[in-house]
């Protein structure tokens, strides 16, 4: 998730820039950069750093002063990390600049399109297209006598634009305008007594001002340092209405959450949409998944996946492995990394080997890649930190786009790795026979999946924060599931652990008779995720076993379901989705639940005693 800062107005475009910038530091960037227009020499000059914010002061002369500026703060998508790849990025003349956070789908076609045209292209980013397509459009303007102006070539620009953006545009041949627009990703233009600074995060601004007003998705600003203008979707100009935060920095650095754990569920919806943006082709029941391409072939050939992951990534991992052979029909083998290193796995001709890891750092499953590489074992992944030492040493991978999750438990990443690990069942399922309209059937449920999760966050927390609340006497507490769910029960319990500090089991529903229902009793409640499903059945009995030894049930069930309502004491309720997907629904109560629980006992949510978020070390 990547920080976007503009500024222009009778203030210093370049201080106020990056002081806005620095603010959004807290959000983990691997480079920064500014642009801004230097009068004295009538050019627009530019500052790339791979250190912090501080550094592009260093970089730039600070006593440089200008009436406008663009700055940018990278989390990496396309392109690893290098001064190069970092924003803003400029045309061939290095006049039109741009900073943008989001994703332009179709940015492979532009290129290819400008470069035809004799536009050179120096870094992988998708971002760079923007200025060149703004450069395009206004020479062919120009040519044509037409409107030469910026803003009627960026809205042109725009339109010819798939994806998400939030994007701010300087030209130096039009220093006294800057342009912000934004579509999918979040942009807000603040009002200060100088002039405007527009910002990705409320975050940014607030030391400067409190009067903002809101970007809609497909609307157009051109400011002035003394006026604005905003076009929506349809080109036409729109009335704004200001607003006043009234957030202290640090609430808003949390985008007025208490946590950042419970900023990031609230994110899930968002997460999502990123995870899944552009992957699916639902008519023609197919995932595309660009960076499996180089290893298309040996993927279709494949004879066992073996994923290996750590904590909740490895959750992530056994929800998978039941997708993949039940919808790819390939045997698949999970194991936690630190395991997998050291039993001296034996490999077969046709293993493939998918690590999980939302940091791409964490040292076993790195380890685990290394030791199937010197075997000569493909190695995939499915990472969020670009660039990162996994995101480098597997073959190749599908990144989940979520942004930084910089809680310590992790949530958003849970959700988006389950929902890629769906893509990755179509994607290699339909080269081994999957029907078209199973195919179909699952890119339609899963593309609705974010609007299901907002649905929960929208219904149940008062709820769930309540249910928290009658059970904080417990000590000990059960998860149960079965098939896709046996995961969740598992990282329903080990979110209630590393929050809360309470224990927590995550048991598979049919072994609690083996044993752990020894220990039901009423002050050992038990969670039992029980959506309607293929086990329904199975679950509503193992309710009533639990509750015949006076065991307390919250159940997790499937709107509508009044029989569970009956059977257990409190019931967090899902909408209905298909079987592979409840787990994405079924842990988001799961989450909130241990939040709550959390925040009960008092304790630091984000940075539970004794974890660290990335384990660098084995
Ligand atoms: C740590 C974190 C967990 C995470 C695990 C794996 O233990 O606290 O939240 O699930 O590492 O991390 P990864 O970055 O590889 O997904």
């Amino acid at each position: 998730m990547c920080g976007i800062v503009g500024y222009i107005g009778k203030g210093d475009a370049v201080a106020i820039g990056l002081d806005c910038l620095k603010r959004l530091e807290y959000r983990g960037y691997d480079s920064a950069g500014i642009a801004f227009f230097d009068a004295e020499e009538n050019r627009v000059r530019s500052a790339k750093t791979l250190k912090g914010v501080a550094d592009l002061g260093r970089v730039i002369d600070e006593k440089k002063t200008s009436p406008v500026a663009i700055c940018h703060t990278r989390w990496a998508t396309h392109g690893g990390v290098s001064e190069i790849n970092a924003h803003p990025h400029g045309d061939c003349h290095g006049e039109i600049w741009v900073a943008h956070n989001g994703i332009i789908e179709n940015y492979k076609e532009l290129k290819k399109w400008l470069t035809a045209r004799g536009h050179t292209f120096v870094s992988e980013t998708d971002t760079e297209v923007v200025p060149h397509l703004i450069e395009e459009i206004i020479k062919g303007n120009k040519a044509r006598g037409g409107n030469p102006s910026l803003a009627h070539a960026v809205r042109e620009a725009l339109g010819q634009l798939k994806g998400a953006y939030g994007l701010v545009i300087m030209d130096k041949t039009h220093p006294e305008t800057l342009i912000a627009a934004r579509n999918f990703s979040p942009l807000l233009l603040g009002v200060t007594d100088s002039g405007y600074v527009v910002a990705s995060d409320a975050t940014a601004i607030l030391k400067h001002t409190n009067r903002v007003i809101y970007l809609d998705d497909g609307d157009m600003a051109v400011l002035t340092g003394t006026g604005h203008e905003v076009y929506d979707v349809g080109k036409n100009l729109r009335e704004t209405t200001e607003h006043t935060i009234e957030w202290s920095p640090e609430e808003a650095e949390k985008g007025g959450y208490p946590h950042f754990m419970l900023k990031e569920i609230f994110e899930e919806p968002d997460a999502l949409k990123n995870a899944i943006r552009g992957r699916l082709v639902p008519q023609e029941g197919l995932a595309k998944l660009g960076g499996l391409a180089d290893v298309e072939e040996r993927l279709r050939n494949a004879k066992r996946i073996l994923i290996v992951a750590c904590g909740t990534a490895y959750y992530a991992g056994k929800i998978g492995e039941y997708m993949l052979e039940e919808y790819a029909g390939i045997p698949v083998e999970v194991d936690v990394a630190s395991e997998f290193r050291y039993r001296k796995p034996v490999f077969q001709e046709g293993d493939v080997v998918l690590a999980i890891s939302q940091s791409g750092e964490t040292a076993d499953t790195a380890g685990a890649i290394r030791e199937a590489k010197e075997k000569g074992v493909l190695c995939v992944g499915i990472v969020n930190a670009v660039g990162s030492t996994i995101a480098r040493e597997t073959d190749a991978g599908v990144y989940a786009h979520i942004g930084p999750e910089i809680s310590v438990a992790s949530t958003k990443a849970f959700t988006a790795q389950v929902a890629i690990l769906a893509l990755f069942a179509v994607y290699i399922g339909r080269m081994r026979g999957m029907s078209l309209a199973t195919g179909k059937r699952v890119a339609e449920e899963l593309q609705k999946i974010p609007e299901l999760v907002a649905h929960i966050l929208e219904t149940q927390v008062e709820h769930i924060k309540e249910v928290a609340e009658k059970y904080r006497e417990a000590k000990n507490f059960m998860f149960l599931g079965r098939k896709y769910n046996y995961a969740v029960a598992l990282e329903g319990a080990l979110k209630l652990k590393e929050t809360a500090y309470v224990h927590a089991e995550g048991i598979s529903a049919g072994e609690i008779k083996h044993g752990p229902i020894a220990m039901i009793d009423k002050d050992f409640p038990a969670v039992v995720i029980a959506p309607k499903d293929s086990v329904y059945e199975k679950m509503a009995g193992t309710i009533a076993e639990v509750r015949a030894r006076e065991g307390r049930v919250i159940a997790i069930a499937t709107e509508g379901d009044e029989a569970l309502r009956e059977a257990a004491d409190d019931v967090f309720y899902i909408p209905k989705t298909l079987e592979m997907l409840t787990p994405i629904l079924a842990v988001i109560p799961l989450q909130l639940f241990a939040y709550y629980a959390a925040v009960l006992r008092g304790h630091n949510v984000d940075r539970p005693r004794n974890l660290a978020k990335s384990v660098t070390v084995e």
